[in-house]
Formats: C-alpha cells, structure tokens, sequence
C-alpha cells in the first residue's frame, strides 16, 4: 500500500514527537489546578485537525471545550464518520510509582510510557494523523468526517450529552467510530460488543460533631466507620452477588451464542492473575473470569475512609466514614434506578442513630453492540489487514458513558476498535502504549477509510 510505505519512511518518527507534545500536557480534568492544561490539550487537537485540513473549532461548554473537526468533501453519496476520543487524562497519583514522570512521555522496551498514552491521547492522535495522511497523500478524504474529542471523558462527560442533542444535525452520521479501548491480547487485535455502565455513588456516615476519647465516648456514641463497614458488608451474599435488593431485576441474561463465543476465547487465567498480581481470583459464583468482567454487574468500593490511619495508634472514635461506591452496569439496568436501590439499602442498613449522606458522582448507560453490518464488516477487515489475523469479538468491563447516548441520539451504529494492550495501566501508574501501534493503528484506520469510501467494505 502506497500510503504506508510513506507512513513508515518518512513520517513516523515526526508523529512520534507530535504525540510526545500532547502526551506532555497535563491534562487531568478531575483537577481545577490543571483547568488551563485542559483547555491547552483541547487547543492541541484543534490546531492539528485544522493543520490536516479539516475546519476545527474549540467550542467551549460549562466544562472542558469540545474540539470539533469537519471534513464534508466526499459529497452526499459518501459515508459520513463521527470519530469520537478524548484529550482529557486520569490523575497520576501516586507518583512515586511512576518509573518516568507521567508527563514526560519516555519509550522503554518498545512501550511509550505516559498518562494518556493508551486512555486516549494515543489512540484519539492515530485518528488525526490517519486523516492527515490521507489528506496530504491524496487532497480528499473518502468520506466526510466529523471528530469530536472532549475533555471530560474522565469525570463522567457532564457536558456532553447536551452538547450531542443541541448539535445533533452537526454530529449527523452514519457510524460513530471510537479508538479508547484494548486489544485482547498482543496480535489479537478485537472488536467490542459490549461496555458496562456506571452508578458511582460517595456515601458518608457522620455521628458526633468531632472525633472523640474513644475510652471516655465509645461504646456510647455510635462509630460511623463500623455503620460504614457493616454497609459495605452488605453488598454482597456468600455467593458473591449483589445483594442489594432489586439490583438484578434489569438484568438481561446473556445468549448462548456470546457466552458460546466467550467461551472460545483463548484467555489465560493464569497470566491474567500473575498479571495483576493477586494471589487469587474471585468473584460472582457460576461466572467465569471474562463473564464476571463483560457481561455481569458488579458494586465495588473503590475508596475507604475514616479515622486515624497514621503510624502508631490514636484511641479515636472518628466522627465520620466515607465511601466511594461504583456499580458497573449490564444492559438493562439503568445508572439512575441502580443509584436509587442502592440509596434505599443504605437507608435500611444504617440505624437511625446516625447521619447518611449520599451523593451521585457519575453515572452511564451500559452498552451492547450488534456485532454486523458494513461498518462493522469493514473495521474487521481493517483490522485483519494491518494485524494479519482476524480480530476477536470481546466484551469490555469499562465504560464510556456517551456510547449508547451515540446510538440513542444520533441513531448510527459505534464501532469500538481499540488499539491499547491487556495490562497497559489506564488509570494507573506507568501507563503505556505499544511504540509499534502507533503505526500499526494508522494503517489500520488508513484502510478502513478507505474501505468506507469505497463502498466494498470486506473487499481484501
Ligand atoms: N478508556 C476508558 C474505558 C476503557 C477502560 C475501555 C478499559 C477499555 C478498557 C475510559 O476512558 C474510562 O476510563 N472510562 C471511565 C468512565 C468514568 C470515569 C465515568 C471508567 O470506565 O471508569
Ligand atoms: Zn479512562
């Protein structure tokens, strides 16, 4: 293929730095102190569509601004792409466990090491520069285009649903196509027909008006961090499932044929353990591993607080307990009934002799594919071309919450083909991305692209 051979000569090494410089800014949207970071990254995008060729704008919400790129030159007759990413980054703590600071992108053993790097500054720049390829190499692009990146996937995308129904004639399309997610394994590129939804709730447990002698008060004065843990407590059986009353209730069971196809997936227990560490795993009775992360809900602490936790001891009876609480969710449950039921189990689990508080944090729907049509056949063969093997179907635990929006406001099928590897730390210290995706990814995008213009999506 011309397009690749100009690729791997002349310019891989210049995208390598480009992406270098986006990896460089800060852009941890959780935080205000990075607030101006944030806007800058979002700028970054912008400057680089418009530099390809593409009429870019930053429009600004009561967030993070969203960059906007528009190409509409391949006329009415052609396909029209939304390429959806986002520039914004998790927070890096705790830093002492980076083994290269995480703005300081450094390539180690054929991995380029930073935050962002695969979630998503890397996989959102191989959509660029595929575009920018194309532009320069041929002066058109085979289908019009319109690339959305936003700058609060990582705080739960506030801004966006009502951006996508204010601009739904702008955002138009007829496949919505989405690189922030991994590969099943190294050579195995995959295609997703599943994501988890997301009901993330903070539960606060307060009983005094400060922490008191816990000689001269306890016993007396409830402990809001033992309410706190007979609630966690209380969110699961012995079997390991949700028992929080109701939670199930929109549960749609999965067919044979995906658990069939799951099944089939030739996935290493054993390397996933050692891969992560634990000295076990475990998790809902009757599921395997890859079930219990695609296809079965889960409600996880993801945070614990209260008390003295210094070094020595402190006889304290802590005035309050926190917890954060996520609920990942499968198809039908829907985030804002989840977040109820759960409120009413903690009403009933916590004595009246305390105060309860509970705030919603972040909120998603889950997400199912239909694994077929053009789009999807083309993506596959996309991926079979540049990888040499046919890409898996896999589900995905994590979520992105404007996924189903997508399908639901816009009315167009998303295409999820991520080009991260299994144990490449999102959300995590030392985060990284494969050196050789870079290039394998805008081929890959290169041909699919081109397959859509074409019409001929299987063809090769
Ligand atoms: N890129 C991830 C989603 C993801 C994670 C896909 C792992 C594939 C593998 C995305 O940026 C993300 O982290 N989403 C958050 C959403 C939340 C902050 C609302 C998540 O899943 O926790
Ligand atoms: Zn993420």
């Amino acid at each position: 293929m011309g397009d690749r051979t100009d690729l791997i000569g002349t310019r891989l090494e210049a995208f390598r730095d480009e992406l270098f410089d986006f990896l460089r800014i800060p852009s941890v949207s959780a935080r205000s102190e990075h607030r101006d970071d944030t806007n800058r990254a979002g700028q970054w995008v912008v400057d680089q569509m418009a530099r390809a060729g593409l009429e870019a704008e930053l429009v600004g919400t009561e967030g993070h601004p969203i960059a906007l790129g528009e190409w509409r030159g391949a006329g009415d007759d052609a396909p029209t792409l939304l390429i959806y990413g986002h520039y914004d980054v998790q927070p890096v703590e705790p830093l002492h466990l980076w083994t290269s600071p995480p703005f300081e992108p450094e390539v180690r053993d054929g991995r380029i090491y930073a935050r962002g790097a695969s979630d998503d500054k890397g996989q959102l720049f191989l959509h660029l520069k595929a575009l920018e390829v194309l532009l320069e190499t041929r002066g058109e692009l085979p289908v019009n285009v319109v690339v959305l990146a936003e700058g609060e996937e990582e705080v739960g995308s506030p801004n966006l649903l009502p951006f996508v129904k204010a601009h739904r004639e702008r955002l138009a399309c007829d496949a919505v196509l989405i690189s922030d997610s991994q590969m099943f394994a190294p050579g195995r590129p995959s295609l997703l027909f599943s994501l988890r939804g997301l009901s993330y709730l903070e539960i606060r447990i307060r009983s005094a008006a400060s922490d008191l002698h816990s000689g001269s008060y306890g016993g007396a004065v409830p402990n809001p961090a033992q309410v706190l843990a007979s609630i966690v407590g209380s969110l699961h059986d012995e079997q390991g499932r949700v028992a929080v009353p109701g939670f199930y209730d929109a549960v749609v069971e999965w067919d044979q044929e995906t658990r069939d196809e799951i099944r089939s997936l030739p996935f290493d227990e054993e390397a996933f353990q050692a891969g992560v560490g634990a000295r076990a795993l475990g998790g809902e009775k009757g599921f395997s591993t890859l079930e219990r992360l695609w296809i079965r809900p889960t409600c996880e602490v993801n945070g614990l607080l209260s008390g003295y936790t210094g070094e020595g001891a402190k006889t304290v009876l802590p005035a309050e307990a926190m917890a954060k609480v996520s609920c990942r969710l499968v198809p039908d449950q829907d985030p804002d009934e989840v977040a109820r039921l759960l409120r009413e189990h903690v009403g009933r689990v916590a004595p009246d002799t305390v105060e309860v508080e509970i705030r919603e944090l972040h909120r998603g729907h889950p997400w199912r594919g239909r694994p077929d049509g053009p789009y999807f056949q083309a993506a596959r063969a996309a991926l079979r071309q540049a990888f040499g093997t046919d890409p898996v179907l896999t589900g995905e635990g994590g979520s992105i919450p404007i996924v189903s929006d997508f399908e639901r406001v816009l009315g167009a099928p998303v295409i999820l083909l991520g080009f991260a590897l299994p144990g490449c730390n999102m959300h995590a210290p030392n985060e990284w991305f494969p050196a050789e995706h870079v290039e394998l990814g805008i081929i890959t995008l290169l041909d699919l692209y081109q397959r859509l213009g074409t019409g001929d999506p299987e063809d090769g």
